[in-house]
Parts: structure tokens; C-alpha cells; sequence
């Protein structure tokens, strides 16, 4: 019943012998056809939206597109390894919503250039995150900011120009060369080395320097960035805690890294340090606590925002 076949062969009649024959293809095959070109378009979409030049040619994603867009999905799904062509997406993304949220800034470009010709690790905040940062620290009207980890003070800048006048930001750096490159942006940044300059950079480890500010009483904070090693992260948050009031945020950097936070047999001391920092999190009462995941320029990955009860 049903379908015909052919007259010398018996056989039933495949797409392929049809369209040999110039018959009119099956409903079937012309709405995979349709959908085929559906996410051709919608790959097409996602690979160039209107970040400028396309950053992958139309006949790869006519092609491929369809492909792509289940493998990027499926990535995604997985939660680990190299973002791949999911990188390249996040990234444009992110250089669009850049190019239309965050304005064009001198001194903190200055601060980039000046942190890669100094061989400085690239992993600062992002732009959009750095400008996040800020938002939170205004948004609880901050006058007091704790930083642990500063590199080379990109996103110092950033949370210190949330500060009103007469605000303070402590900001802890172990490495020399990282603290002597955050100096000069400081400085430049009109943040640090002039009268009533609201930053203070403390160089060591922070396990060390973090027990020198309260045994002096700095603080309490009204915003903490712990954005240091993230071995230590539970041990930081105790003294975060100690740093910290009565509605203090605490925003902890890193905490997904790729997925790889669930993996409780890692060998891996950051990704056991994070595990180790969210056990700390459920364990602390004096905390209300999320955390969000994020693709960026940076890969996967998410923060911690905790509140202080
Ligand atoms: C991810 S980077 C900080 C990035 C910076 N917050 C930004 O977004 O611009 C981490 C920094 O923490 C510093 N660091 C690593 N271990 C540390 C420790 N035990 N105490 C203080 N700083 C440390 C590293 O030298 C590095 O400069």
C-alpha cells in the first residue's frame, strides 16, 4: 500500500532514483531541505550577527553550518574541554556588546598594552565584566573595596573609579613584576601615588597580608573581588569573612573553569580549590550565596556572588 513502485524492477523508488527521474521529491526529503537551510541561516546568523567583517565564510556555513551549530550545542552541553568555534562566537559576542555598552577608554587600554609588553598573563577580567564589577560596587555604594589578586590593575581601575570621594580599595598582589606593572597603571589611572589617591597595592601572599589587615583593623569592606589563586579561595573567603559587615558582597572569580568543577576526582588543585570553596560556601551560615555561568572572550566559565548575612 501506499507507495509506488517501479514498473520493471518492483522496487520502491529512493530520492535519489527520483530525482534521476525528475520526479517531484518525496515531503519528506524537501522539508529536511527546509530545515537543512533553516540552520544553514541560523549558523550564518550566529557566526557573523553585525560584529563587522564575517568571521566565518557563507559557503562554510551553507555547508556546515548546521553541523556546526549542533556541535557548538553539543559542547555547550558537555560543559568541558576547548570551547572551539564556541570560543569564536563568544568572543564576536562579546566584541558587539562591547562596542555597544562600553565606552572607549584610554587608560584602561593603556593598562592592557601596557600588561602584554610586559609579558603579563592575559587573564584579567573582560571588559563587560570589569564594567559588571563596577556596577555591583556602585550598586551597594561602596566606599570600601577589597581586591585579592591584581595583576596588572584592570579591573583595580575599574572597581576603584566606582568609589566616591574619600573611598578606599586595598588591592593584594603576591608576584613583583605583577605589582610593578599595576603601579604604573594605577598612577597613570590617577589612582595611586598622589594625595587623597584612593588605592592602596599590599605585594605578598595574600595568606599572609590578608591576616595584616585585620590584625590592623582595616575594614570592614562593603565589596570583595577575590580574584588571586584559586587554590586558596576557601581559606581567602574566611578571611573575607572576617573583612566583611553585614550586607558585605563577596564576588569570587573562576568558579566553573570549563566545567571542570564537577569533576570531585581532579588531580587539579584549582579545580579542588573551587570544589573545596564551594563546600565552604554551603558550610558558612553568615552567607546567602549564587553563582552564574558565563562564555565570554574567556572561554566558560562563572563567578560566585555571595551576600553577608
Ligand atoms: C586572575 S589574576 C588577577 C586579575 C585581575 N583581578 C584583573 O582582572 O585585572 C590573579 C593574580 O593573582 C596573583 N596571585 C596568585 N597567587 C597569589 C597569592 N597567593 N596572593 C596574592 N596574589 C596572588 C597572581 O600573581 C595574579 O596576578
Amino acid at each position: 500500500m501506499g507507495s509506488r513502485r517501479d514498473a520493471h524492477t518492483g522496487d520502491r523508488p529512493t530520492s535519489v532514483s527520483l530525482r534521476r527521474a525528475g520526479t517531484r521529491r518525496p515531503r519528506q526529503w524537501r522539508l529536511r531541505r527546509v530545515l537543512w537551510g533553516f540552520a544553514s541561516s541560523v549558523a550564518q546568523v550566529w557566526a557573523d550577527g553585525e560584529v563587522g567583517e564575517p568571521t566565518i565564510p557563507i559557503s562554510y556555513t551553507r555547508t556546515w553550518g548546521p553541523i556546526w551549530l549542533l556541535r557548538s550545542k553539543s559542547t555547550m552541553l558537555a560543559g568541558m574541554g576547548d570551547a572551539g568555534d564556541d570560543g569564536v562566537l563568544w568572543t564576536a559576542v562579546d566584541a558587539y556588546l562591547a562596542d555597544h555598552l562600553i565606552a572607549k577608554d584610554d587608560v584602561l587600554e593603556a593598562a592592557l598594552r601596557d600588561s602584554e609588553a610586559a609579558e603579563l598573563p592575559p587573564i584579567q577580567v573582560t571588559a563587560l565584566q570589569g564594567k559588571m564589577l563596577q556596577m555591583f560596587a556602585r550598586m551597594v555604594g561602596a566606599r570600601r573595596i577589597l581586591e585579592v589578586g591584581t595583576l596588572g590593575g584592570y579591573s583595580t581601575i575599574w572597581l576603584a573609579r566606582a568609589l566616591p570621594e574619600g573611598g578606599r580599595l586595598v588591592t593584594l598582589e603576591a608576584a613583583a613584576k605583577h605589582a610593578a606593572v599595576a603601579r604604573r597603571n594605577l598612577e597613570r589611572a590617577g589612582l595611586m601615588g598622589i594625595d587623597g589617591a584612593p588605592v592602596e597595592l599590599r605585594e605578598g601572599p595574600a595568606l599572609e597580608t590578608l591576616p595584616q589587615l585585620v590584625a590592623e583593623g582595616v575594614g570592614p569592606f562593603d565589596l570583595i573581588f577575590l580574584d588571586a589563586d584559586k587554590e586558596h579561595n576557601a581559606e581567602y573567603l574566611q578571611w573575607a569573612m572576617r573583612l566583611s559587615r553585614e550586607g558585605t558582597v563577596i564576588v569570587t572569580d573562576n568558579v566553573v573553569r570549563e566545567g571542570t568543577v564537577l569533576n570531585p576526582a581532579s588531580e587539579d588543585a584549582v579545580v579542588r580549590g573551587t570544589r573545596r570553596f564551594f563546600e565552604a560556601v554551603a558550610a558558612e551560615p553568615r552567607v546567602s550565596a549564587t553563582a552564574i555561568q558565563t562564555v565570554s572572550g574567556k572561554k566558560y566559565d562563572g563567578f560566585a556572588l555571595l551576600i553577608v548575612d
